[in-house]
C-alpha cells in the first residue's frame, strides 16, 4: 500500500532553517485576480499543489491562457470580462473549499449554465452559505439537497449590489460576495466578523474601489463594481498553516529550534502564535518586512521546557482555524488541562476536525471531554506511546495526516497513517522537509 506510511522512531533534538512552500490562500486568491485583470501576471513561488493546480484549471477552461517557465507561472489575463462562458461547462473544485466557493462570485455573471463538482470531501461541505448572498446579487443556484455540491450557476449580466451580514468569521464567505461585488452595479456593503483578509489586502493594492472600516468584532466593508485590474506580479510568501506543523514539532520536543524563512504573518493568521506563546513556546518574528499590504518574516522557535495549558480565548478562532489539530497535540503535553470553544466551524473542514482531534487524542491515551464546538483536553507532560496506532480518515483530509505525523514523531509509538498523497492538496513536499530536519 504505498499510500500507506509506516512511523515508528520519534524525531531526533535539531536545529536548523527551512522553508516551506507557498500560501496557499494567496496563492488561490493570486490565480482569481490574474484571471480577470489586463495583461500577462507573473508569480513566483506559486504553491504547486493539487488545490492550487484545481484553480489553474478552473480558469483554462474560462479561456485563460496559463504558462510555468522557469518557476515563473504566467496567467494572461483578459480582463473583467474576458471569461469564455462556453456550453456545458463542467468546474472541478476538488478538495478546495476556498476555491469552489471563492470563483462563483466571479461566476454570476455567466451567461451560460455552470457545474460545479468537487471530491468527496468538498461534497460534503456547505455551499448554501455561499449560493444564498450570491442569489441576492441576481444569480440563480441548483444545489444537491438544497446545500451540496454538484451545484449549478446560472449567472446574469444585470448584477444590483448587496448589503450582506457575514456571522462565521468566514473568509471564504466574505471573499466571494467580495468578486460579487466587483462585477455588480452600485456598491456592496459587507459587515463580516473578522477572518483573513487577503482579497481586500489585494483590492486595495490593486487599487479597487474598496474601502475598509475596522471595528473591534467586525469589519465593514464597501466595494463598487470594477471597469479594470492591472496586471498583478507576486512573490508569494511561505504558508503560515503548513508552517504551523513544523512549529508544533519543535513545540513538541527538547532542545530544539527552528527558523522558518519567509512566512506570511497576516495578523488574521498567527493565532497558533498567540496561542502557543501563551503556552510557553518561545517564537519570535525576524526580518519583518511589508509586501503588497501583507506582513511576512522569518519565524524563529525554540522547544520549551514545559508547556502550559490553556484556556484558549475564543477570539482566536477565525486566526488559528486551520491549525487547531495540531494545536490540540500540543495541549496533550502540556501541564492542566486545556480548553478550547467556539469551535463550530471545524467540524465544517476537510473532514470533522472536531472530531477528529479528538479521536487521535483517544488513541493516543489522552483523556478529552468534546461538544459539538468545545474541546477539554486533560495534558500528560509524561506522555510517552508504546503502541500501535491506525490512522485512516475516508474523507483524506491532508491536515488529519500531517498531524498524526507529527504526533508519532513527538511521542513514539508505531503509527500507520494512511493516505499519504492527501498532502498533495496542500503541502506537497511536507514528507521531503521531516527527512531534511531528522537528517
Ligand atoms: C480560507 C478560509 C478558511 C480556511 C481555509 C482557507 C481562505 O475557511 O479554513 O483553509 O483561503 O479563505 P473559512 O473561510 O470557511 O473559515
Amino acid at each position: 500500500m504505498p499510500n500507506l506510511k509506516i512511523f515508528n522512531t520519534k524525531i531526533k533534538r535539531f536545529k536548523k532553517t527551512i522553508s516551506v512552500s507557498g500560501d496557499k490562500s494567496i496563492s488561490i486568491r493570486w490565480v482569481l485576480f490574474s484571471s480577470i485583470a489586463n495583461g500577462v501576471s507573473e508569480a513566483k513561488n506559486l504553491l504547486m499543489s493539487e488545490d492550487v493546480m484545481a484553480a489553474i484549471n478552473a480558469i483554462r477552461q474560462l479561456g485563460i491562457k496559463t504558462k510555468f517557465v522557469k518557476n515563473v507561472f504566467k496567467i494572461y489575463g483578459k480582463g473583467i470580462d474576458g471569461y469564455k462562458y462556453k456550453k456545458n461547462l463542467i468546474i472541478n473544485a476538488k478538495n478546495s473549499g476556498t476555491l469552489g466557493r471563492l470563483i462563483l462570485g466571479l461566476l454570476i455573471n455567466s451567461t451560460k449554465p455552470i457545474k460545479l463538482i468537487g471530491d468527496k470531501s468538498l461534497s460534503k461541505r456547505d455551499f448554501e452559505r455561499i449560493s444564498n448572498p450570491l442569489s441576492k446579487f441576481g444569480a440563480n443556484f441548483k444545489l444537491k439537497d438544497k446545500k451540496n455540491l454538484p451545484l449549478i450557476i446560472n449567472g446574469t449580466p444585470n448584477l444590483k449590489s448587496i448589503k450582506y451580514f457575514e456571522k462565521r468569521g468566514s473568509a471564504q464567505c466574505k471573499s466571494a460576495v467580495i468578486f460579487g461585488a466587483i462585477r455588480s452595479k452600485g456598491t456592496t456593503v459587507i459587515k463580516a466578523k473578522k477572518s483573513r483578509n487577503h482579497t481586500e489586502l489585494l483590492c486595495q493594492h490593486l487599487k479597487l474601489p474598496i474601502t475598509i472600516k475596522t471595528k473591534k468584532n467586525h469589519d465593514i466593508i464597501k466595494i463598487k463594481n470594477v471597469k479594470n485590474i492591472k496586471k498583478l506580479n507576486y512573490k508569494i510568501p511561505s504558508d503560515i498553516s503548513s508552517s504551523a506543523f513544523f512549529i508544533a514539532l519543535t513545540a513538541l520536543n527538547k532542545n530544539s529550534s527552528l527558523t522558518i524563512k519567509d512566512v506570511n504573518i497576516n495578523p488574521s493568521r498567527i493565532g497558533i502564535i498567540k496561542i502557543l506563546k501563551k503556552m510557553g513556546v518561545k517564537i519570535s518574528f525576524k526580518n519583518k518586512k511589508i509586501y503588497k499590504g501583507e506582513q511576512n518574516a522569518d519565524i524563529l522557535v525554540e522547544s520549551p521546557r514545559k508547556l502550559r495549558s490553556i484556556n484558549c480565548p475564543a477570539k482566536l478562532t477565525s486566526e488559528a482555524i486551520d491549525e487547531f489539530l495540531v494545536i490540540f497535540l500540543v495541549a496533550a503535553k502540556a501541564e492542566g488541562i486545556s480548553y478550547f470553544k467556539n469551535l463550530d466551524e471545524l467540524n465544517q473542514k476537510e473532514s470533522p476536525r472536531l472530531i477528529w482531534g479528538e479521536k487521535i487524542l483517544t488513541k493516543m491515551g489522552i483523556k478529552t471531554i468534546t461538544t459539538k464546538n468545545s474541546i477539554k483536553i486533560f495534558g500528560n507532560p509524561k506522555l510517552e506511546i508504546n503502541k500501535e496506532i491506525e490512522i485512516k480518515n475516508y474523507l483524506k483530509d491532508h491536515r488529519v495526516f500531517m498531524t498524526s505525523v507529527i504526533a508519532s514523531l513527538s511521542f513514539g509509538g508505531k503509527w500507520y497513517i494512511h493516505d499519504k498523497d492527501s498532502i498533495k492538496t496542500s503541502f506537497p513536499t511536507f514528507l521531503d522537509i521531516i527527512k531534511k530536519i531528522n537528517k
